[in-house]
């Protein structure tokens, strides 16, 4: 899943939603502030946060073989191997933006680590995101509404102030579709034979949908 989540971003695909989210993050956080990417991955989003900028930054994750990778790309990041349902390694109001692309949230603890008048800004993938392919890649069905559920599901702490569409076309070959669907949570369950079929008859090249949001939500005192 780490490989195939490194190619895919290396090779551009999510360009756009990389260059919007970085744009989110810079805005709302002062010129020296602090960034903790929950759930950092290959570092790829936070690096395109920090990089030319005098940010400090905190990249947590689970994987040691993802945060490996994403050492390797932001050594200027303090990036530790943790659980981000455990009680998070960071002083309270210490933070300025936390971030979390497609990664668990912890809205306790996001909440204690924040500044006060700190940001959490949240991309999730939204209904039409990959639909194109989403059976050939054998990727699991999308939740209706994410929308809604991620305001309930921080609403104990945070309220929402902002939220971005980013949606644009990526054609791509049936290997890329391929290592779409290795790259999800799809990634952890072996193929089955459908999908293998599925994918042998996708066309040459397939114009797939992306298709993202980016919420910003403000603590509530
Ligand atoms: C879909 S990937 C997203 C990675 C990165 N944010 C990106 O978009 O490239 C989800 C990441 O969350 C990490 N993760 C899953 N559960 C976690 C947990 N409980 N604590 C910390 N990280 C976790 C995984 O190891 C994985 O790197």
């Amino acid at each position: 899943m780490v490989a195939a989540r490194q190619d895919f971003l290396d090779a551009g695909h999510y360009a756009p939603l990389m260059d919007a989210m970085s744009q989110t993050v810079r805005l709302l956080t002062p010129p020296t502030g602090t960034v903790l990417d929950a759930g950092t991955g290959t570092g790829a989003y936070l690096h395109r946060v920090v990089e030319k900028t005098s940010y400090e930054s905190i990249g947590l994750d689970i994987s040691k073989f993802a945060l490996r990778k994403a050492a390797r790309l932001n050594p200027n990041t303090l990036n530790l191997v943790w659980d981000v349902w455990r009680p998070l390694p960071v002083a309270a109001n210490s933070v300025d933006t936390v971030m979390v692309v497609f990664a668990p949230r912890n809205p306790a603890e996001f909440a204690r680590i924040l500044v006060p008048g700190g940001h959490l800004v949240v991309v999730v993938p939204t209904a039409a995101h990959l639909a194109e392919v989403a059976a050939a890649a054998g990727l699991l069905n999308h939740q209706e509404n994410k929308h809604q559920a991620l305001i309930d599901s921080l609403a104990t702490h945070f309220t929402i102030t902002e939220s971005t569409m980013v949606e644009f076309a990526m054609p791509l070959t049936p290997g890329q579709v391929s290592q779409l669907a290795l790259m999800g949570p799809a990634g952890h369950h072996e193929r089955s034979a459908e999908t293998t079929k599925a994918l042998a008859e996708l066309a040459p090249e397939t114009a797939v949908t992306a298709s993202f949001e980016i919420c910003v939500f403000m603590q509530i005192h």
